[in-house]
């Protein structure tokens, strides 16, 4: 009954009710793609690189390891080419739905020279081309918001990561606290769709972002939702005041 509901609250979709969420989303980060790093910096003041250098920081194998990494919902790779600096004998496989996404992703791996090491693969979430058991680590920043179905994401990611392998999943929460939680509204409803609109190029996008974090079950629900599917040790940890959260499990 729990999850029901959680799943349901996902259907917020980009641009209209009717049809498919998940098309509507690759025509949305396809439409951004272009813009999509210079916003993410300018929007956040540069503080994304480093939430995604705390998820990686949670990791719990060591940097020496020669991990299989799975990033999932990977986009143009940031938090792929992250973790190949981090774990600098992992091999790591970005996946994502946008081949728009993937493209700015893969110019960016060569750029880094990482191109041994990170694979830019079209992928959905909820029905990976992967045998059970495979990845030492699963990573997702900001990617899970955007699924269709929640609940398959994260059984797909159960399935392929090995016994002992451990997630982490980096996603906006909605700050608790007075002021932030008034002022974050009041940012993430306003100004941001403002700018967003102005510098990409599309309308909705950055209302959808507004959107789709409120109806995001954060923090112990997003928790629960985890344990439910079959992870273990499961815990989150807010950062900055909340703005966003890294939620870590283990199989
Ligand atoms: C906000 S971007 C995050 C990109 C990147 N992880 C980052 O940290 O910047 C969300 C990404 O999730 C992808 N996505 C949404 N639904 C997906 C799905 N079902 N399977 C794979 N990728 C998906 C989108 O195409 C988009 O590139």
């Amino acid at each position: 009954m729990y999850l029901c509901l959680e799943i349901r609250t996902l259907l917020v979709n980009p641009y209209t009710s009717e049809g498919s969420k998940k098309q509507q989303v690759i025509r949305m980060f396809d439409n951004i793609s272009g813009t999509y790093d210079f916003l993410n910096s300018l929007l956040s003041l540069g503080i994304d690189r480093y939430w995604r250098k705390k998820t990686l920081a949670s990791i719990s194998f060591n940097p020496q390891d020669e991990l299989k990494i799975l990033d999932i919902a990977s986009g143009t790779g940031a938090l792929a080419i992250q973790a190949a600096k981090a774990f600098n004998h992992a091999n790591v496989i970005a996946t994502d739905v946008s081949e728009k996404m993937l493209e700015i992703g893969r110019q960016k791996v060569l750029k880094h020279q990482l191109q041994d090491r990170i694979l830019c693969q079209f992928a959905d979430a909820e029905q990976l081309p992967f045998p059970e058991n495979k990845f030492d680590v699963i990573s997702a920043a900001f990617g899970v918001r955007n699924f269709e179905n929640l609940n398959k994401g994260i059984t797909e990611m159960h399935r392929v990561i090995k016994p002992g392998g451990q997630i982490v999943i980096l996603e906006f929460s909605r700050p608790r606290v007075f002021p932030i939680k008034q002022l974050f509204q009041i940012y993430f409803k306003f100004i941001l769709p403002l700018i967003g609109r102005l510098l990409s190029k599309d309308e909705r996008a950055y209302n959808y972002l507004f959107e789709s974090v409120q109806q995001f079950p954060d923090f112990e629900r997003f928790t629960a939702i985890l344990e439910a599917s079959g992870f273990k040790n499961c815990s989150y940890k807010p950062l900055t005041f909340g703005i966003c959260s890294i939620y870590i499990g283990y199989k």
